[in-house]
């Protein structure tokens, strides 16, 4: 089975992007997947095998990017054939059977490469367009939550056009501190913690550099706690998962950088009870989104014992050292199984 693993792209995630496909790409059991590796620069040029392994090992991978006399490497939706094309010959570069998108952030995770799947009639690991969509604007996911009453922080959403910002509003409803997020974005890029009137709207100016849609929440105080769910119609919920952040909050910096910045605790100590709960409610978060293959959702568990949802990610870090391959390892499930039930969730 020829296997097209996507990573990079033009997100701000792009770096963390390469560690997860160097993470899946040793994952994948050589005796059933044959890797074909698909490399996107920052510019969202595509390339392709050795090319694209440059990108991938690149300390610096725009600089590499810019050197490469790369083939641009397409996909062409004709029907059945599933063809990879160069796209400056039209040169045939075979057929694939099934794209894994190790995509993090918009052009990836937000349904743009599912989309781009779906008209090339490829199978794709992971949620279709409308549930990654769904996943990656935290905004309407949380409308969604909202509606579905599962509890969720209260929040306020700005937009680009919006010419005032209802400060007063923000501070009468939810006091200080209060969290200000791009909509669509990832691993906390954009995201800041707010204690008064001068940071919120540093913080506001911060996020709009990121997304046209901006939100601020209401912090909520509690465990900060992770899931990992597999599967289509039958869904597995892995053990759970606890971040204990040294820093004020789970930053991109304590995520990748800094690895003492933040501890993960498998399984977090919790009762089983709870963990049960937890299992369940991200278990309808995912039904909820119409997700399918894989998920990781990350929730708060306040001291009232309540299950605060902060969000759902449909690409989940990938990483040797990320939460969502973890949870499994620890849940009984290695890492190359774990990527070869994901290619065989796709293809069902
Ligand atoms: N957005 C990052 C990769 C995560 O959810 O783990
Ligand atoms: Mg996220």
């Amino acid at each position: 089975i020829k296997v097209a693993v996507v990573f990079g792209g033009r997100s701000a995630e792009h770096e963390v992007s390469l560690q997860s496909a160097q993470n899946v790409i040793n994952s994948l059991d050589p005796e059933k997947f044959e890797p074909v590796l698909i490399g996107i620069d920052r510019e969202g040029r595509w390339f392709l095998n050795e090319q694209s392994i440059q990108l991938l090992n690149a300390d610096n991978p725009s600089d590499i990017a810019l050197n490469l006399s790369a083939p641009q490497v397409g996909l062409i939706p004709n029907g059945p054939e599933r063809r990879l094309v160069r796209i400056d010959s039209q040169e045939s570069l075979g057929q694939v059977d099934v794209i894994f998108p190790v995509l993090h952030g918009p052009y990836g995770e937000d349904g743009s490469i599912q989309g781009l799947a779906k008209m090339a009639n490829l199978p794709c690991v992971g949620a279709d367009v409308t549930a990654s969509a769904l996943g990656m604007d935290k905004d309407i996911m949380k409308r969604l939550l909202r509606d579905a009453g599962i509890l969720n922080a209260e929040f306020i959403t700005l937009y680009h056009w919006q010419s005032e910002w209802p400060l007063e509003q923000i501070e009468t409803e939810f006091g200080y501190p209060v969290f200000i997020k791009p909509a669509n974005m990832g691993s906390s890029v954009g995201v800041s913690r707010a204690k008064n009137r001068e940071q919120l709207n540093q913080a506001i100016r911060h996020a709009f550099k990121y997304d046209q849609k901006v939100l601020v929440e209401k912090a909520v105080k509690g465990r900060e706690l992770e899931i990992s769910l597999l599967g289509n119609d039958e869904i597995m919920a892995s053990c759970v998962g606890e971040i204990i952040a040294a820093d004020q909050f789970y930053s991109y910096e304590s995520k990748y950088i800094d690895a003492d910045a933040a501890e993960l605790k498998i399984p977090a100590e919790i009762s089983a009870q709870q963990t049960a709960r937890i299992q369940q409610t991200a278990i309808e978060v995912y039904r909820l989104l119409g997700c399918s293959g894989l998920a990781r959702v990350d929730m708060f568990l306040t001291p009232e014992d309540e299950i605060f949802i902060n969000e759902i990610n449909t690409l989940p870090g990938f990483t040797n050292i990320s939460m969502y391959p973890k949870l499994w390892e620890h849940s009984g499930i290695p890492q190359q199984q774990l990527v070869t039930r994901l290619i065989e969730l796709a293809l069902e």
